[in-house]
């Protein structure tokens, strides 16, 4: 299986990447994670990417097209792949592409995530986020078993730092102007599968792992 999970910041994409990831036995890519990674690590990319994440801009594409590239490499891919927030412009979706050809693979399914921008700001205002694991809670819909902390690793949660309004909305701007457009790019290539995502997450799952299984074993 080796898919896209595209759509708005905020409409589940990371939430039902590691679930299909684990259901499926393959990778999941997240791109997200990968750069915070790196800015907890204080590596030199996780420096350059740091301002533009926390104002909720874009990484430059060489940047996450190299993590990419070699995320794909590794073994751990070899049964297949869920990338996360991955490829968000034109020029990473083409790079992508030439990714996969020159591995003799491609794209199974882009799935194209749909979710009211009113629901998505109440998702991402009130997401909490463990900063070990990556694990992801919502203080309404996804609470804790214990306030405030991680039920996989037991860390103190945290508000990640482009979860604050004037960061969603930049969030929100910089998706409609350079990602939306691979909307266009995966349905001329007859890959774009949509998903209404603003059901409970049990329910988007089972209508995505549907979805996805006749994907498994390619
Ligand atoms: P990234 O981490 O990818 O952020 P994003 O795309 O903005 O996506 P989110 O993680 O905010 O949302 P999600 O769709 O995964 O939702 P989630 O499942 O967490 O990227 C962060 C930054 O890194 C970018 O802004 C950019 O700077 C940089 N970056 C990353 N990739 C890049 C790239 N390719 N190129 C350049 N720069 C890049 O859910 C959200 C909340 O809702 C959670 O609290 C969850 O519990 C809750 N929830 C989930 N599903 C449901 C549901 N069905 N019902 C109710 N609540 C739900």
């Amino acid at each position: 299986m080796r898919v896209v999970f595209l759509g708005a910041p905020g409409v589940g994409k990371g939430t039902q990447a590691d679930r299909i990831a684990a259901q499926f036995q393959v990778a999941k890519i997240s791109t997200g994670d990968l750069l915070r990674e790196a800015v907890r690590n204080r590596t030199v990319l996780g420096l350059q990417a740091k301002s533009c994440m926390d104002q909720g801009n874009l990484v430059p594409d060489d940047v996450v097209i190299k993590l990419v590239r070699e995320k794909l490499a590794d073994p751990s891919c070899a049964n297949g792949f869920v990338l996360d927030g991955f490829p968000r412009t034109v020029p990473q979706a083409e790079a992508l592409g030439a990714v996969l050809s020159g591995k003799g693979i491609a794209l199974d399914l882009v799935v194209n995530f749909q979710v009211p921008r009113e629901d998505v700001v109440r998702r991402l205002s009130g997401r909490r986020s463990c900063p070990k694991c990556q694990a992801t809670f919502h203080v309404d819909f996804a609470p804790p078993k214990v306030d405030g902390i991680c039920d996989r690793c037991g860390e103190p949660l945290v508000q990640r730092s482009d979860d604050r309004r004037d960061a969603i909305e930049m969030r929100l701007k910089v998706y409609n102007e350079q990602t939306a457009p691979l909307v266009r790019y995966y349905d001329e290539r007859q890959l774009l599968h949509p998903m209404d995502a603003s059901s409970a997450v049990d329910v988007v799952f089972q209508h995505l792992s549907q979805e996805l299984t006749p994907y498994r074993a390619t």
